[in-house]
């Protein structure tokens, strides 16, 4: 298989076209965005650390029977995947409130949602990613009641495997984006799965662990993606 062009460029990733018109390559890049791109910046190594980490927590949920469109990890930074059509939706589950629930709604920083509460925002640049409910969903055409229910069924499985496999390495999974697509008929997850996509928090101090530690200048971004990627591909903590 070989990298042929270059089909599209994302805020951190970027995707090639290969010589099978089934799979694609997709490139962690260095850089790093937050609050709509407002804050940028280009971080040497990010990608590495996010590209491992959605390699293997893909791995780990196709091993749950959660199909992803992982395929394989080729170079540092660097995967491939195969060609999804893409829902052009952003899947948010919550098990604790943080981030733009906080700021939107009357839930308190760290309070625990029990029930998880999933969010789905319309995937649009030029909309600034709004939130949908179930009537805009369909009336938008984005997704049929069959579909959304099974997005919503895999979200709320993807959030169990990993809260589980994250809460034994001492990491609370606070919550998470998703974005689905489909393949030969089939509704997989797409994208990623990362630091950059996931709220994570120390379960001991509470610390950031993902991109908040960016978007809040909360500490060394590249040190903490460095020991939070060594933790998720490590054994579980004893005891
Ligand atoms: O900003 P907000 O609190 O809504 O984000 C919820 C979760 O979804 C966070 O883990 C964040 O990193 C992720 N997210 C994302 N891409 C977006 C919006 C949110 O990965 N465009």
């Amino acid at each position: 298989m070989k990298q042929v062009d270059l089909l599209y460029t994302g805020k951190a990733k970027s995707v090639y076209r290969t010589d099978d018109p089934e799979v694609y390559i997709v490139k962690f890049r260095d850089d790093i965005t937050a609050f709509d791109g407002e804050k940028k910046d280009t971080l040497s190594g990010k990608g590495r650390y996010n590209a491992e980490v959605s390699s293997f927590l893909f791995g780990y949920l196709e091993e749950h029977g959660i199909g992803t469109h992982y395929l394989a990890s080729l170079e540092p930074a660097t995967i491939a995947v195969r060609r999804l059509e893409m829902f052009p939706l952003e899947v948010i589950v919550r098990n604790v409130a943080a981030g733009s629930i906080v700021r939107r709604y009357p839930f308190r920083e760290g309070e625990p949602l029990d029930p998880p509460v999933i969010v789905i925002d319309y995937k649009s640049d030029a909309h600034h990613d709004p939130m949908l409910n179930d009537d805009l969903i369909y009336a938008l055409g984005l997704a049929t009641p069959e579909e959304l229910d099974q997005i919503k069924a895999m979200a709320l499985a993807v959030n169990e495997v990993l809260s589980e496999y994250l809460d034994q390495r001492g990491i609370t999974l606070v919550d998470f984006k998703l974005e689905f697509g489909h393949h030969d008929g089939e509704i997989v997850v797409g994208d990623e799965i990362s630091m950059d996509s996931m709220r994570l928090w120390d379960k001991e101090t509470g610390a950031s662990l993902d991109k908040d530690v960016y978007r809040f200048n909360k500490g060394d971004v590249m040190e903490t993606y460095a020991g939070v990627a060594k933790r998720i591909l490590s054994p579980p903590q004893r005891g």
